[in-house]
């Protein structure tokens, strides 16, 4: 190694295998998954197999496939037919990549082992280090590249994939998630055929509400939730990202993730290391379901702000009161949540603007003071409020953006995002403009303005991040000429250097990210937010089908999932209290709603909800997540259970999606029991007039498992009180 690569990755050196592989032989591993890969110094790295955990001895004898062995990190240029992860333009113009192995080191961490594959360019002084962090905790393995080089002029890197994954031959079916705003986390099911599946994001600030960049691999063909071998991929990324799976004429499947080069071609100067996001990828015997336990488990330990710590029931009051803000208003709020057991009040959206008041969405964001027309005694008065309920003070922001009716623009117009000579293109109230976060000063002012408030209000436990447009016109007053196909990376560097230095400064507060709803469930923001906003459609019924979609990915405790009014603000739908709840609990409690609305029998609803909630907290936020009838199987039911570590509790939901007389809905069985144990089954929420024949029963896990309980179909309620909707929560505990 020359003495420049040495500085630059002063690793430490320690030994890459436990048991007597050659030095070329990589295994990587985590509890339950093994990864291998074949590293031999002058060749190329190659990759040799990635499934369930291997013993030592089939590691070995994989190993003498290793010549037919694929690229781990497929290079433009000596091979220009096939997809590849890294393609670029060296500074004299030649394209070509033939990259070789120079060295392989391992950084052992507190809960990870991460393994360092050196690779350099036969020819060019081009460097890729490939990355693989395998946790021990977790059954997950990252992986990305550090690209630089010491070429004398600027290399274009034209595509900069985060990795590469063989998935395998034939009968492959894929999970992704897909929708809109008000329908996000949609799950889409399909086989996988020839040609190229692409999955991406073009939004430039937010990249979930359509597709998301997650999926997962069903290898045994058609998907199942509870059996067969899944290989699942996240790409930690709040940015453009683009997944390819490229079925070749040999329906061979290969899997590239990364972010997306469309019109982000990056030139790369000399020693300037180019860090590509991490893609997460898991391996699971035990279905779907299983895939998301491992990711869940991931997510809770390393990559959500406090995975571990429970969260409080909550009142946002978006759909209560809208821009509708008073102190008066505010208190009664308060004092509505914190009568019924919550813990937290979130204000939303409308209490800022000096000049120009924020009574809509046209104008006064960026003007972040607070607007005493509305709240005189300003955010003191609210936190007193809050003080006097004993229950914790929230604020909405939405610090990425500015309206052109507001102070911040007429101060800073060269703050936002505009392409050059050309008219500014507004978005949502006609006058909303993203602020660009590639310039220093306007992460500054975003640090700031949090700091501001948490410096002023010590007091506020919580804040909602809204971002609500688009990159929609390309251009960055701040970047050079040469560098606007920076502008969607550098953004996304700019966001998280805030998120960082927020982190730093105030690591206890939760911060929820929203994004029109749900705009912003990637791994690329969780590790600096606890949880997101599912979407801004809290329709019960279709919550169920994103909440469940979401699921695949991202655990409960993350999932904020909120008990809104009847008929439902976006689909006009009405639906009963009781199975509002039920859905609701299924996430992050919360409630989204005018209590002054709410009759006392449905406050008293409500309360006793949340004090059950708060008792089935632990193992629906913490617990083991097991998908059991999907809402998309359209059998007229949907049900899933979490079970936390000990297998001595559950919580199993099933909620009825149809209604039709003489209806036959399948019996559910139950998954992640123990079938030694017995479980008593306690009936929550309930509304019936008298009790499920089976509550205060107790069955063993093994009869819960194979057969499952019958499950009456409607409520047996007064006439008044009956509908078309039906819905159970089952508490079960091992006594
Ligand atoms: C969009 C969010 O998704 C909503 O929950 C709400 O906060 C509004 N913005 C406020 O303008």
């Amino acid at each position: 190694m020359k003495t420049i690569e040495k500085v630059l990755f002063a690793l430490v050196l320690i030994p890459v295998f436990t048991f007597s592989l050659s030095a070329n032989k990589i295994c990587v591993t985590t509890p339950n998954n093994t990864l291998l890969l074949s590293a031999e110094e002058g060749s190329e790295l190659k990759f040799v197999y990635y499934g369930d955990k291997l013993s030592e001895g089939d590691i070995e004898n994989i190993f003498c496939n290793e010549k037919y062995a694929p690229a781990a990190y497929p290079l433009y240029g000596m091979n220009c037919q096939g997809e590849s992860a890294l393609a670029v333009k060296h500074g004299d113009g030649n394209m070509t990549l033939q990259m070789v192995v120079m060295d392989v080191e391992k950084i052992t961490g507190e809960n990870s082992e991460t393994t360092v594959v050196k690779m350099k360019d036969k020819v060019f002084p081009f460097y890729v280090n490939v990355f693989y962090k395998a946790y021990t905790d977790a059954d997950v393995i990252e992986t990305w590249t550090e690209i630089f080089h010491h070429e004398k002029k600027n290399v274009e890197l034209n595509n900069f994939a985060s990795a590469y994954l063989p998935i395998r031959r034939g009968d492959v079916w894929l999970s992704y998630l897909y929708g809109s705003w008000g329908n996000e986390g949609r799950l889409m099911q399909e086989p996988l055929k020839a040609g190229m599946k692409v999955i991406k994001n073009k939004d430039g600030v937010r990249n979930s509400h359509t597709s998301h960049a997650e999926v997962m691999f069903s290898l045994d063909g058609r998907p199942q939730e509870n059996h067969g071998n899944v290989v699942g991929a996240a790409l930690c990324y709040s940015g453009n990202y683009k997944l390819r799976i490229d079925t070749d004429d040999s329906e061979y499947h290969h899997f590239f993730a990364g972010i997306n080069e469309e019109n982000s071609t990056y030139s790369l100067p000399k020693g300037e290391v180019f860090r590509t996001p991490e893609l997460a990828l898991t391996f699971s015997r035990e279905g779907l379901s299983g895939a998301s336990r491992h990711f869940h488990t991931w997510a809770r330990f390393h990559k959500i702000a406090h995975g571990t710590t429970l969260r409080k029931v909550l009142l946002n009051s978006w759909e209560g009161v809208y821009f509708d803000i008073d102190q008066e208003g505010m208190d009664q709020m308060m004092n509505d949540i914190a009568s019924m057991g919550g813990e937290l009040f979130v204000m939303d959206d409308g209490w800022f603007g000096g000049k120009y008041p924020r009574n809509n969405d046209t104008s006064s964001l960026g003007d972040w003071v607070v607007d005493t027309r509305k709240l005189p005694q300003g955010i003191e008065g609210l936190l007193a409020d809050a003080e006097k309920h004993k229950i914790k003070f929230g604020i909405w922001i939405e610090p990425e953006m500015a309206n052109t009716v507001s102070e911040l623009f007429e101060k800073h117009p060269e703050w936002v995002i505009e392409s050059d000579q050309r008219p500014l293109v507004t978005g949502r109230g006609g006058t909303q403009v993203v602020l660009d976060l590639s310039n220093p000063e306007v992460q500054d002012f975003i640090f700031d303005l949090v700091d501001g408030l948490m410096t002023k209000y010590p007091g506020i436990d919580y804040i909602k991040w809204d971002a609500n447009m688009s990159i929609t016109n390309h251009g960055s007053n701040y970047l050079d000429k040469s560098k606007q196909s920076h502008l969607y990376i550098e953004y996304h560097r700019g966001f998280e250097k805030v998120c960082q230095r927020i982190r730093e400064k105030y690591p206890q507060l939760t911060i929820q990210a929203c994004a029109s709803g749900g705009g912003r469930a990637n791994y690329g923001v969780m590790p600096y937010f606890d949880e997101f906003w599912v979407s801004d459609n809290t329709d019960a019924l279709q919550r169920i089908y994103m909440q469940w979609g979401t699921s695949y990915f991202f655990p409960a405790i993350a999932m904020a999932s909120h008990i809104s009014a009847t008929p439902n603000h976006q689909t006009s739908r009405s639906i009963p209290l009781k199975y509002r709840i039920d859905v609701a609990m299924s996430g992050r409690l919360g409630m989204e709603i005018q209590p002054k609305n709410m009759t006392a029998e449905e406050k008293e609803l409500c309360r006793k909800a949340i004090e059950e909630y708060k008792m089935i907290r632990p193992v629906v936020q913490l617990g083991d997540i097991y998908r059991l009838v999907s809402p998309y199987d359209d059998l007229g039911v949907a049900s899933l259970m979490y079970v936390d570590s000990d297998k001595e509790q559950a919580v199993f939901y099933w909620w009825k999606t149809e209604h039709f007389v003489n209806q036959h809905l399948p019996r559910v069985k139950m998954a992640g029991l123990d079938a030694d144990k017995i479980y008593t089954i306690r009936e929550l929420n309930r509304i019936d007039n008298k009790p499920l024949p089976f509550e205060g029963k107790s069955f063993s896990g093994r009869y819960l498992m194979s057969n499952g309980l019958e499950i009456p179909y409607n409520h047996t309620v007064d006439y008044h009180k009956k509908s078309d909707y039906s819905s159970r929560v089952l508490y079960l505990e091992v006594q």
